[in-house]
């Protein structure tokens, strides 16, 4: 007899990400999407509207949709728009965040948050989970604040702390990737940062650990990150090499040229051993590259 999948709640379903990770979860769960400002559609997906900083509209989507676990991708995950509108973005970054958890606690099912390598300082790279959080922007101080709330409201849940991602656009979103992608096609300048290092992953991989650490990694805190430490300037290389283009329309530059409203740490590569050792197995960057940008 088939089984009946279990079902999913993925907020951020019209986000990069979250797009991303409908795409993956549709084929073994019954996933439910939540999107607010931007409509999408995906076969194999129920999308629904909801302002999650609505806490009635959060629970009563919650409550119709009574799902099986929850994986809150929803944010404002911009850190210059966080910085300059701490107060608006507060509320879907911590408080939505930690409403949705405590309604996923109360009904004892599984809770995954996707934080950001943001909540380090960019001093004391590669980053643990044991590492303590030192953010420098409101996103980073949002995000960790996020985190300790949500694991007092619902000790179980899962915190991924995610690494600058890249991938597939979805209809509403798309990566840091495509706007240098269009640049470089247009033949136009790209300056990229020679002094900010990370640990890129692809929107596919993001979704494996997603799942991977749903599955696997038990509560509390996780880093997934990419295997290479890169530099902007460098993973702009990769690119153009992946495009076939010569790398003149490439200019380095330092954070401290390009004022901007968030501070920006200089390297918070994370160390995703943890994952690694649970089966997390992000492609090597160049490999990604070529399998987004053959799409
Ligand atoms: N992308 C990265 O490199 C990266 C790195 C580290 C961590 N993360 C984290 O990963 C998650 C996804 O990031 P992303 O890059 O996919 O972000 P994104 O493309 O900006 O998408 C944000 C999503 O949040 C939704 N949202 C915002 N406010 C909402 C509200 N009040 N009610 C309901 N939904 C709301 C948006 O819906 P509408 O557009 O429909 O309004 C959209 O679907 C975030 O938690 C982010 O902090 C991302």
């Amino acid at each position: 007899m088939e089984r009946t999948p279990k079902k999913l709640l993925i907020t951020g379903a019209s986000g990069f990400l979250g797009w991303n990770v409908c795409l993956r979860g549709r084929a073994a769960w019954e996933v439910f999407g939540v999107f607010h400002d931007h409509g999408v559609a995906m076969d194999g997906v129920t999308i629904l509207r909801g302002d999650l900083t609505n806490y009635a509209q959060a629970t009563d989507l919650f409550l119709r949709v009574k799902p099986d676990a929850v994986f809150h991708l929803a944010a404002a995950s911009g850190p210059n728009f966080c910085q300059m509108h701490p107060e608006v973005t507060r509320r879907i970054n911590v408080d939505a965040a930690v409403h949705l958890a405590g309604l996923a606690s109360d009904c004892r099912i599984p809770f995954v948050f996707t934080s950001t390598d943001l909540v380090f300082d960019g001093e004391a790279a590669p980053y643990t989970e044991e590492d303590p959080v030192s953010p420098v922007s409101v996103y980073g101080e949002q995000k960790a604040r996020a985190e300790t709330a949500i694991l007092g409201r619902h000790p179980d849940a899962v915190i991924c702390r995610m690494s600058l991602t890249f991938g597939k656009a979805s209809p509403a979103s798309e990566s840091f990737l495509q706007p240098v992608v269009r640049a470089l096609e247009g033949g136009r300048e790209v300056r990229l940062f020679t002094d900010e290092y990370r640990t890129p992953l692809s929107a596919r991989d993001a979704a494996q650990g997603l799942f991977l650490a749903l599955e696997k990694s038990g509560s509390g805190v996780i880093h997934l990150g990419g295997r290479e430490r890169i530099s902007r300037f460098d993973f702009g290389e990769v690119v153009t090499r992946v495009l076939g283009r010569g790398r003149e329309s490439l200019k380095g530059c330092r954070r401290l040229d390009i004022p901007m409203a968030a501070p920006r740490p200089r390297d918070v590569s994370l160390d995703s051993s943890r994952a690694f050792g649970l089966g997390f197995d992000p492609g090597q960057l160049r490999e990604e590259l070529e399998h987004v940008l053959a799409q």
